[in-house]
């Protein structure tokens, strides 16, 4: 344990840490589940205005967006040749188009004579053929034709192959970035690449896609994802069985970060409560199930929910739980059961910890994918357009290929209106009604920023250190890019 981590594991709440609850597994932990560095970034607020200047959010578009990695979709969404993607961020469109040799290739979506987008939306294409003057190219990227070609000198003078934007995969994702000279995917990736081999991402598939555009900056929404101890007040149906303030926070890299969030345990913050193991799995069962992980769809292959996806729906409450046998014991070894009946894996030897328990790390600046063998949790926050007071947010869960297949179909994205409910979802199930707590308080943050009084907020040391890191990191990055422009 580094002098920073024994310093704030002496100044955290009184009650037992994450890693006491690791010691209690009923299985072999993993060493990348141990406690990581952590770091004092001091204490000095931060200025409001970083969530709704348009200045600072041109510099971070400039900066940071256009120089970061960020996954567009999956490979599953392009499996076949000239499957194409189109992936949106800060004002930039793209087609993700897949290649005949099955390699993936990433094309700014601009014709190269007056500009209109090449495709209008993803499918398998013929060609990218401009709807405007027909002008066409291969989904190489190579010229095709030009319908009135003898009119075009310059094209003859020209490289008319369509320019690229970087790609690199990952776990399935597909991951793009509009620096040429960016270094590689691997380089942001790191640790959380590692760390994530034993979940092989590759062979899961995505069983849930909900988005949608929020009235707040991306840094509020990706914020309220970023800490546990919002429980006991924005989501108090959930602190009878989640350990909140006694969370686990390390920062594994500059751009890796991560929340452990133990699930079957009471909160600290109801200490006084005398909370039974029968309290909790009630609590749990009231709430549809323990909000982490996603859990268990009720989607067969191919079709689309009709059910909505239940977290944990198996639990059930038992009349006693057995001498010995705790909630959060209970609620594994059903869990274990559950996840083998439905996709054939073995979960016995898995991890308590790996089982339930919220395992969110974050990759900069705006990614979150949640680790273990449940049904996985990601969530990506991105500006909506350049509007620095609007985002979007994706919530996908990935659910393990079963051993003896075949690949289920991923669904396709559920954008839900401005004026629909996260709960009204249906492939979220018990994790709408939470999400929809959260995103209440957004559009409040964002207009309590615009109100504040001192022109500054503030971050915890220790429990809120992976959202200073994310300011720490943009204000770098910007620093380095105007001393850059301004070279
Ligand atoms: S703008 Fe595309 S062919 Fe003219
Ligand atoms: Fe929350």
């Amino acid at each position: 344990m580094d002098d920073t981590t024994a310093r704030f594991r002496a100044d955290r709440h009184p009650s037992e840490s994450y890693e006491d609850i690791l010691e209690r597994d009923t299985r072999a932990i993993p060493d990348h589940l141990r406690q990581g560095p952590t770091r004092d970034l001091g204490d000095e607020g931060i200025p409001a205005s970083d969530y709704y200047d348009r200045d600072h959010f041109a510099k971070e578009v400039r900066h940071v967006w256009l120089k970061v990695w960020q996954w567009a979709c999956r490979e599953e969404d392009i499996p076949n040749p000239n499957d194409v993607f189109v992936y949106e961020n800060v004002g930039k469109n793209i087609l993700v188009v897949r290649q005949e040799d099955g390699g993936i290739k990433a094309f700014y979506n601009s014709c190269l004579h007056r500009g209109r987008k090449l495709a209008d939306g993803p499918g398998n294409k013929v060609d990218l053929r401009c709807k405007y003057h027909g002008l066409a190219w291969h989904c190489s990227g190579a010229f095709k034709h030009n319908p009135i070609g003898w009119d075009f000198p310059q094209f003859q003078r020209m490289d008319m192959s369509l320019p690229e934007v970087r790609v690199e995969t990952w776990g399935g994702f597909v991951f793009v970035n509009f620096d040429p000279a960016a270094k590689p995917l691997m380089d942001t990736l790191q640790p959380l690449a590692d760390h994530f081999d034993r979940y092989d991402f590759a062979n899961r598939y995505k069983a849930a896609h909900t988005s949608k555009v929020v009235p707040c900056n991306w840094k509020v929404m990706a914020e309220a994802f970023m800490e546990s101890h919002h429980t006991i007040v924005t989501h108090p149906q959930l602190a009878p069985f989640l350990g909140d303030v006694n969370s686990q926070y390390d920062a594994l890299s500059d751009h890796v970060t991560r929340q452990f969030t133990a699930t079957g345990v009471v909160s600290p913050m109801l200490a006084d409560r005398r909370f039974g193991d029968m309290d909790i799995l009630k609590a749990m069962a009231a709430a549809g199930g323990s909000h982490v992980a996603g859990g268990r769809s009720s989607r067969k292959d191919g079709e689309v929910a009709k059910r909505p996806v239940r977290a944990r729906e198996s639990v059930g409450t038992p009349d006693a739980l057995e001498e010995g046998v705790t909630a959060r014991m209970h609620t594994c070894e059903v869990t274990r059961a559950a996840l083998g009946a439905e996709d054939g894996w073995d979960y016995a030897q898995v991890s308590d910890a790996e089982i339930i328990d919220a395992l969110l790390y974050n990759v900069f600046p705006h990614m979150s994918f949640w680790a273990g063998y449940a049904p996985n949790v990601v969530y990506r926050w991105r500006p909506n357009g350049l509007d620095p007071e609007t985002s979007i947010m994706d919530v996908i869960i990935l659910k393990r290929v079963p051993k003896n297949g075949p690949r289920p179909q991923p669904v396709k994205e559920h954008r839900l209106a401005l004026d629909e409910d996260w709960s009204s979802s249906p492939m979220l199930g018990a994790l709408g009604p939470v999400f929809e707590q959260d995103m209440d308080n957004l559009p409040q943050v964002q207009e309590g920023l615009r109100a504040s009084g001192t022109g500054l907020v503030h971050f915890a040391l220790y429990s809120e250190m992976r959202i200073r890191l994310l300011h720490v990191l943009i204000a770098r990055m910007i620093a380095q890019g105007e001393a850059r422009a301004g070279a």
